[in-house]
């Protein structure tokens, strides 16, 4: 991005700004007509994009003077949707229907969608024709403009519709909600050129764009002064980081100013590509006391047929390599994966070659995908689509491999007494305290509220497969 770019997203904001004073008039008029504070509700599909973008929305729908509700019986309710796979449609298509219902019974009740499955043209179509209460829908690309979609929504009696199919934007510095106030994800880049064969992600959020190193260093400066001590640094490939920018600059350097943050305990981020992981990064986090032993590599299959088909540009042998370097350098390191299966062309041979990586590779764990054909994307038209009994097949053997190597490595860290981040109170049990390790584990262990948001030593006594019962010392 150069500066005159700046200069326009300066301006940008600042409309933005004027657009949140506009809205908060139209929700005090219909704070009067309701008597009473009008609700919001946003609910999130997909992953920590979605997520940090529904925080973005919440700020937003705050400052504006809605009051938050868990309901989607609430005044205004919006879905931030995924499209990665088709089952994630279905929910948002299933969930919309009770919406409607909802509406007829509130008619001060607004609707609206937004996410990567309105950046497809057939969604908006069925929209269009069968969900004609929805009254606001918009993209990936212009998120932004929330403040000012909204007021187009209060201000038309018709559905408002805003897609753009691509962006070169990125505008600092809105109202952002965080749903933890100890930790806190941050965009470190948008978008994906990858264009692995399966996959839509590319074609909804548009190319890939760094964020400047300044203003995710000063974001994350703040957010330590308003008591964040963990960012999670996103992006689909966060190894690509900074390549394209005017002065170009590595993940790992990035990496390296985040370090020096005073205040900043834990540094995760998300996802790598095997691809472009460097003999950098690994020394990188090899030398950091503050970059969380975890790595989200997704592998998605074993077979080289199938990953060239994929289009990963890397083979078998490559990663095992590269997950032997990284356990080497590494040593307490957990490294997590995704798999797919049923890509078109797999046969039981490919599924065997992906059982021997998940042998080899000794995840702590794999999350374990039935491949999802997505129009538009190469592989939809390939032939050989693997039969769906086929498939079942083939999913079952991956899985049952799976829990075999996660078996063995269950209860590898008992005894110790290890570093836990405090998240919240136990959701079954309140008086036990849940927090997370250095490399991603949930531990459950006796405590009171006033830990939240802590670092506090834990010792492990009990492992329960994905996680383990502790007890707080000192
Ligand atoms: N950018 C990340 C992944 C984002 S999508 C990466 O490249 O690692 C998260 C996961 O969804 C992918 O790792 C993949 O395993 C799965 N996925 C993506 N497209 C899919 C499809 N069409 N069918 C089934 N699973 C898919
Ligand atoms: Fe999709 Fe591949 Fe990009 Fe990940 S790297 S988002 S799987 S295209
Ligand atoms: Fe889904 Fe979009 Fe994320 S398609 S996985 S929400 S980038």
């Amino acid at each position: 991005m150069n500066k005159e770019y700046q200069i326009i997203d300066q301006k940008e904001k600042q409309m933005q700004y004027e657009y949140i004073e506009k809205v908060r008039m139209h929700v005090t008029l219909l704070e009067e007509k309701l008597n009473r504070k009008p609700t919001f509700c946003v609910t999130t599909f997909g992953c920590q994009m979605n997520v940090r973008d529904s925080e973005k929305l919440t700020g937003i729908l705050k400052s504006v003077g809605y009051q938050e509700t868990e309901s989607e019986e609430a005044d205004f309710v919006i879905y931030n949707t995924c499209t990665v796979r088709d089952n994630a449609n279905q929910k948002v298509y299933g969930r919309l229907g009770a919406l409607g219902t909802k509406k007829k019974k509130n008619k001060n009740m607004k609707i609206a969608l937004c996410g990567c499955m309105m950046q497809e043209e057939s969604v908006i179509d069925k929209i269009k024709n069968s969900y004609r209460f929805v009254d606001l829908i918009f993209g990936t690309h212009n998120i932004y403009k929330f403040a000012q979609l909204l007021n187009d929504m209060f201000e038309s009696d018709r559905m408002v519709i805003d897609i753009w199919k691509e962006t070169d934007r990125i505008v600092e510095e809105l109202p952002v909600e965080r749903k933890y106030k100890f930790k806190s994800g941050i965009n470190i880049l948008f978008g994906c050129d990858n264009f692995c064969s399966y996959c839509i992600v590319p074609y909804v959020r548009g190319r890939e764009r760094s964020r400047q190193p300044e203003d995710i260093l000063n974001e994350i400066r703040s957010l330590v002064m308003d008591g964040v001590i963990e960012v999670m640094l996103l992006g689909q490939n966060v190894n690509s980081y900074g390549k394209t920018l005017e002065t170009p600059i590595s993940f790992a350097e990035l990496l390296r100013e985040i370090e020096q943050i005073e205040g900043l305990e834990r540094i995760r981020f998300m996802t790598s590509h095997p691809k472009d992981l460097s003999v950098e990064l690994i020394q990188v986090m090899k030398n950091s006391t503050k970059i969380c032993r975890h790595l989200h590599l997704p592998v998605q299959s074993g077979s080289n047929k199938i990953l060239k088909a994929m289009n990963r540009k890397y083979t078998k042998e490559q990663y095992l390599e590269l997950v032997s370097n990284i356990r080497q350098e590494i040593p307490d390191i957990s490294i997590t994966t995704d798999i797919i299966v049923g890509f078109p062309g797999e046969n039981a041979d490919d599924i065997s070659e992906t059982i021997d990586v998940i042998k080899k590779a000794q995840f702590e764990n794999a999350f374990t995908y039935v491949y999802s054909k997505r129009t538009g994307t190469p592989a939809a038209s390939m032939e050989e689509q693997v039969a769906e009994s086929e498939v079942k097949i083939g999913f079952d053997r991956i899985l049952e491999a799976v829990h075999t190597s996660t078996r063995q490595k269950a209860g590898h860290l008992s005894g110790l007494s290890l570093q836990v981040l405090v998240e919240e109170i136990n959701e079954q049990d309140s008086t036990l305290l849940t927090g997370r390790l250095s490399n991603n584990t949930l531990v459950h262990f006796k405590g009171t509220k006033e830990l939240i948001g802590t670092l506090v030593q834990v010792r492990l006594e009990e492992c329960k497969g994905f996680y383990y019962f502790g007890k707080l010392e000192g």
